[in-house]
């Protein structure tokens, strides 16, 4: 498959909704990287702009979350506009009287501008969007794909090593379950010469989709057990956490549980330039002797999830000021 060619034409600086994190081209994730630039820069001289002024943004969590639910909540504050949030709408809205996901939509865009949505089933965001009025924003659905993950994700890599292409990436833990990982590899797969080592256990494999599809792109994948091995090579440790609210029995986690912790020995075998991401919340899997470290980029990777869904608020509510900070 023709790889779409980098720094396209910069024609598309408005999403409609994000729900996959395939729906983003080449052209349109380096128009988010150099507004997110462009707003933390502006962000940590100014705190606050006005640039949504006059926006309402709904918020409308069905899963717990920190960073994401507050991520959206401070880019929306920061750029001037207001939130409406439910934390726990699966108890506080009325969906917990039998409401649907489509019922919602169309009542809840009529009242705001964008609809944020967590939501433990996998394509509920693409169901909320298909009724919406309004941009719908895709914050994690069940075990399907958390594409505002893989945009910070993409910031954190690509601010750290200036490129995206020839990395490679090992990703470890439990890749069976892990939204996040889903969707980086749909966002690495856009790339050239990314190479893909999933470390895991056999029972929380990465399925069979996502390898046909770096298959399909070109991507090299292999599977391994050996973390030391992976850690000794790899430009980006991407460790997960084992999420136990997905295993049918607590027998079945206890078998994978602390498999891969990242501790100062993994840290010692990696390149001298390598550094180690989480999409967080950790549990156990990053000791905490590990944060001192110049390579632990996790907490900078959560923080840079500010700026670029910033960006992404703004190319959706605001593309003529997007454009303006652009000079395009
Ligand atoms: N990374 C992430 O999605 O974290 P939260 O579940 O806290 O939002």
């Amino acid at each position: 498959m023709a790889k779409q060619k980098w720094w396209g034409e910069h024609d598309r600086i408005s999403f409609p909704h994000v729900v996959y994190s395939q729906q983003f081209s080449r052209s349109d994730l380096d128009i988010l990287f150099q507004l997110a630039l462009i707003i933390e820069k502006t962000l940590k001289k100014n705190k606050r702009v006005d640039w949504l002024w006059g926006n309402i943004i709904t918020i409308m969590f069905f899963q717990p979350s920190t960073r994401t639910y507050f991520s959206f909540w401070s880019a929306a504050l920061r750029l001037g506009a207001q939130v409406m949030a439910s934390e726990n709408a699966g108890e506080f809205s009325s969906a917990a009287k039998g409401e649907t996901l489509r019922d919602t939509a169309l009542v809840m865009s009529d009242k705001s501008d964008a609809i944020i949505i967590r939501h433990p089933e996998i394509g509920s965001a693409g169901q909320m969007a298909k009724f919406s009025k309004v941009p719908v924003i895709n914050g994690g659905d069940g075990p399907g794909q958390h594409p505002t993950q893989a945009l910070l994700d993409y910031y954190m890599i690509k601010k750290q090593f200036g490129k995206i292409n020839g990395l490679k990436i090992a990703m470890v833990g439990d890749l069976l379950n892990g939204r996040t990982v889903r969707s980086l590899c749909y966002l690495l797969s856009k790339y050239d010469d990314v190479k893909i080592i999933f470390v895991s256990p056999e029972q929380i494999k990465m399925k069979d989709d996502i390898k046909d599809h770096l298959t399909e792109n070109g991507i090299k994948w292999i599977e391994t057990t050996d973390l030391e091995a992976a850690a000794a090579s790899a430009d980006v440790i991407y460790q997960t956490r084992i999420q136990k609210e997905w295993f049918p029995d607590k027998a079945e986690y206890d078998e994978v549980s602390g498999i891969y912790i990242i501790n100062k020995d993994i840290i010692k075998l990696m390149p001298e330039t390598g550094i180690v991401m989480h999409p967080l919340p950790r549990v156990n899997e990053i000791k905490v002797n590990v944060d001192r470290s110049k390579k632990a980029k996790y907490f900078d990777q959560a923080a840079g999830g500010d700026y670029i869904r910033a960006a992404l608020l703004l190319c959706q509510l605001n593309p003529a000021k997007a454009r303006e900070l652009l000079n395009i």
